[in-house]
């Protein structure tokens, strides 16, 4: 099949690193686990393949601080480990895409030490350094993304330097040319050594609004979210313009902005044909949780307000003729069942339903690593059992809003970004096959029977599902139809029911999902040719409707 770009007929996978698979003992997966996985990827369907940061780090953020941009942190392994990786995931035609993180650095980035030391010296231009007004209190109230005040102290003085994310991760001033032509050339290092390209951190964040007023405080901490000035900030463009220029572009790189689109005119700068990136995550439904009080009363609807917003995404998608990335889950998220689906129904039947729901949807469709396998949240008993920074503020934040401790752990519990870092549960064996030392991080008890070991003997399973995914998004009749083909919702006033049909010239491809525990009957618009996919072994279908079971989902022709 002819594609109009390499990567349009990718399927990616994201690896969080530190929990794929360790192969030295040390409790931390590494460069070598991801090698050692390739052919289960490879039999996935997958050919992108994104690995979470593996630059040096002193690891406050795991890996989102990157102390040094040109090593690889020795806990993943060695430069020469990536080389080797970049080579096995060719052979296999698989392309790795590096995390690039650079709307901040490290505090401990060599820059940034440079920059302490001496403000007067051209690295303070690195970074956002401002004074702090005349009582000792920081440049503004901005809260940091992760909470607390987005500034940190510069010690002996009364500078602040800017940090968006943690206090161990100070953005850098992209008005500065200089540093801004560093980071071109550290991006074009890599590209050299044959990556595919990069998923690319927090850029939308690396324009600033210069105004540092104080603005009316939005908590009990004195501070504000002020998002809009520093989140795709006016004049953001040129310099995503100037960056796409000088690297991506270059090499013919397929891209994955953290960024987000509202409007035509934005999804043409991003993505359009002189577009910044290759594609943007769709993140809708990150807003989305069944478990939050306004959803769990009437789940369906909360699935009718998914739908609408789905649609909405893929029509406006439509117009700028690009890709959106699909995904369910990351690392920054809960794992989507328990996002999506009440506690009680997590089974086979809905998680392959989600699956099913934005595979074939316009766009590229990526699995977060554990997802495949259906794996779940674990809930910790204390706030001691997370490590992320992060949590740890948004804990302490709901204590200072007056939550009793046990009140803030359950939010924390449904909402923390950790639920879906834990390591990967390979077989039965002590620590899920993860370690044969101490895991960094507790694995899931329930790795005993979830494994991917099991599912991989069992036809039946979520696994050998996914792998049919794949392979059907792949088969050669419809692949240009699932990538360039048009979305066309059905049935859209059943309660409940979420059904599109792709559509390319005279080819056209439904599924009907019926995303409740009940069963629901629909009137039967178009004969089936031919059943392309069923998450169930039969399906009850007369002449005039078709019965779905609870969380049935089907493909066909
Ligand atoms: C992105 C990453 C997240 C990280 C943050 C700061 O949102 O996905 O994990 O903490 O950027 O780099
Ligand atoms: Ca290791």
């Amino acid at each position: 099949m002819e594609l109009k770009k390499w990567w349009h007929n990718a399927i990616g996978y994201q690896i969080y690193p530190k929990s794929f698979q360790d192969t030295n003992g040390d409790g931390i997966g590494d460069i070598q686990g991801i090698i050692q996985h390739l052919d289960d990827l490879k039999e996935l369907g997958v050919n992108i393949i994104w690995v979470s940061p593996i630059n040096e780090s002193p690891m406050m953020d795991h890996g989102y601080d990157i102390s040094d941009y040109y090593k690889i942190d020795p806990s993943f392994g060695s430069n020469e480990d990536l080389e080797v990786l970049i080579k096995e995931a060719d052979k296999r035609g698989i392309k790795i895409l590096m995390d690039l993180v650079i709307n901040h650095t490290s505090d401990q980035h060599e820059w940034f030490q440079k920059a302490i030391q001496n403000l007067d010296s051209k690295y303070a231009n690195y970074y956002i350094i401002r004074e702090g007004d005349e009582n000792g209190n920081p440049p503004n109230n901005w809260r940091s993304i992760f909470g607390g005040s987005a500034w940190g102290k510069i010690e002996g003085t009364n500078k602040y330097y800017l940090h968006l994310f943690t206090v161990g991760q100070p953005d850098l001033n992209w008005e500065n040319p200089e540093l801004r032509e560093k980071l071109y050339e550290m991006v074009n290092y890599w590209l050299d050594k044959g990556l595919g390209g990069f998923r690319i951190d927090a850029i939308s964040h690396i324009k600033k609004d210069w105004t540092y007023e104080n603005l009316p405080p939005d908590g009990p901490d004195g501070l504000v979210t002020a998002w809009k000035y520093y989140r795709n900030a006016e004049g953001i463009e040129e310099l995503l313009h100037e960056l796409n220029e000088s690297t991506f572009k270059k090499y013919d790189s397929f891209t994955i902005g953290e960024i987000d689109a509202e409007t035509p005119e934005q999804i043409e700068q991003f993505i359009g044909e002189n577009g910044c990136f290759s594609t943007y995550f769709d993140f809708f439904h990150n807003k989305y949780c069944i478990r939050y009080e306004q959803y769990a009363k009437d789940p369906i609807e909360m699935v009718e307000e998914i739908k609408k917003e789905l649609f909405a995404r893929q029509e406006l998608i439509k117009k700028s003729g690009g890709l959106l990335t699909n995904f369910l889950e990351n690392h920054d998220k809960p794992r989507a069942p328990e996002r999506f689906i009440p506690k009680k129904f997590i089974n086979f039947y809905s998680q392959s339903l989600l699956g099913t729901i934005y595979f074939f949807l316009r766009g590229i469709p990526v699995i977060y690593q554990g997802q495949e396998i259906g794996m779940t949240d674990f809930p910790k008993e204390s706030i001691d059992g997370y490590i992320d920074l992060a949590t740890h503020n948004n804990y302490k934040e709901l204590l200072e809003k007056g939550m009793s401790e046990e009140d803030a752990l359950r939010l924390i519990n449904i909402d923390c970004r950790e639920n879906s870092r834990t390591p990967m549960q390979w077989d039965d064996s002590e620590n899920g096959g993860f370690t044969d030392g101490e895991p960094w991080f507790a694995v899931n008890p329930n790795y005993k029977t979830l494994n991917y070991k099991n599912q991989k003997e069992d036809p039946e399973s979520l696994l050998n599902y996914y792998k049919k995914l794949g392979a059907l998004r792949k088969q050669e009749d419809f692949e240009s139809t699932f990538i360039y083909g048009e979305t066309i919702q059905l049935y859209s006033e059943i309660k409940g029911c979420l059904a599109y049909q792709r559509r390319l010239n005279d080819k056209v491809i439904t599924m009907i999902a019926n995303w409740t525990p009940n069963v629901m009957e629909i009137p039967m618009d178009k004969p089936i040719n031919e059943l392309l996919l069923n998450n169930y072994k039969t399906l009850h279908v007369d002449q005039e409707s078709m019965v779905f079971q609870p969380f049935q989902v089907i493909v066909f022709q």
